[in-house]
């Protein structure tokens, strides 16, 4: 009988894309929520069980974890306890004899400047020491942020983001990172492992409105977001004042550094080319 899987975060984005690939392959995923009601959703795309907790609470985890042999961890964004409610899961994973714990860490979480990344590197340190075998899967950025400005991009034609127009970044699609996990929880040999996962070109917003552009037939100038306007935009989406920060701060980094990384590990999990730009952005425009 296949292992059990607990996939924390799995009413998110990040979560919901693994929890699909994860059933895809015939995996029996039990699903880590905070709120009953969400359990329906998830049922329907396949998830075989529920536990319903918050990851703040040990004690919740704790019986989340109990009767499950694996474990994958996707934390909430830019969360500041990161390191105590993964330390949690490893307390638990430890006691009830996980056999490989798969943790959704970022690519370059040794970029001190961004809190978020550096406790993302704390975490995977106390991981690592744990003695517990684990993957830590290191994603870059996403594709899919193009999806809420994906009207506005295509009803004005402005592709507007939080950086200027020529920094680079290799964006991956988040298909491929679901497949990619749902790939390392299935098969053996990932233990003791720490994979780069990054997308096949190095774009500019420039680049991007200009692939956009020729998929949907019109022009599309690419636009940079002041730091001010991404304060008010996070504050509009009722985020807090300290996830708030946090995106000015992450937001700034990536303004001066960019976001560049190499395709090769991702290609290699999934046993061909990971999706271009263009595919992602002619797959939105069909939907
Ligand atoms: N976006 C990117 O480009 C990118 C790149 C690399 C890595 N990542 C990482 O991917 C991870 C997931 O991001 P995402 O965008 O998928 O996040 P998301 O859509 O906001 O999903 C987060 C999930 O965590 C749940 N959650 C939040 N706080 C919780 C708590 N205290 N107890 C239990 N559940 C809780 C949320 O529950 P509710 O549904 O109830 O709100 C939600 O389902 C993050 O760790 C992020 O750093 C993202």
């Amino acid at each position: 009988m296949s292992e059990t899987i607990l996939l924390t975060g799995a009413n998110g984005k990040t979560g919901r894309a693994i929890l699909k690939k994860l059933v895809g392959l015939q995996l029996p995923v039990k699903v880590f929520i905070r709120d009953k009601d969400q359990w329906q959703d998830l049922k329907a795309l396949g998830a075989a069980g529920f536990a319903v907790g918050d990851m703040l609470d040990a004690d919740s985890i704790d019986s989340a974890v109990m009767g499950c042999q694996k474990l994958i961890h996707v934390g909430p964004p830019m969360h500041p306890d990161e390191k105590t409610i993964t330390q949690s899961l490893i307390d638990a994973a430890l006691k009830h004899n996980i056999g490989h714990f798969i943790y959704y860490s970022v690519m370059h979480p040794l970029r001190r400047d961004v809190r978020h990344h550096s406790l993302k590197l704390d975490t995977e340190e106390v991981l690592i020491e744990s003695g517990l075998p684990y993957t830590i899967l290191q994603p870059i950025r996403y594709m899919q942020h193009l999806l809420p400005i994906w009207p506005k991009v295509v009803e004005q034609g402005i592709h507007a983001m939080p950086f200027n127009t020529e920094v680079m970044f290799n964006v991956v699609d988040l298909e491929d990172l679901a497949e990619a996990t749902a790939i390392v929880a299935a098969e053996h040999g990932h233990y003791f492992a720490t994979y780069e996962l990054a997308g096949r070109e190095s774009l500019s917003q420039t680049d991007m409105a200009a692939i956009i552009s020729e998929v949907i037939g019109k022009p599309v100038e690419a636009q940079a977001i002041s730091l001010q306007q991404v304060e008010e935009n996070a504050r509009a989406k009722g985020f807090n004042e300290d996830r708030v920060k946090q995106m000015v701060i992450m937001n700034k980094h990536y303004d001066d550094c960019g976001f560049l990384g190499n395709p090769n590990v991702l290609r290699w999990i999934l046993g061909r080319d990971p999706t271009l730009y263009r595919e992602f952005v002619e797959r939105l425009h069909q939907a």
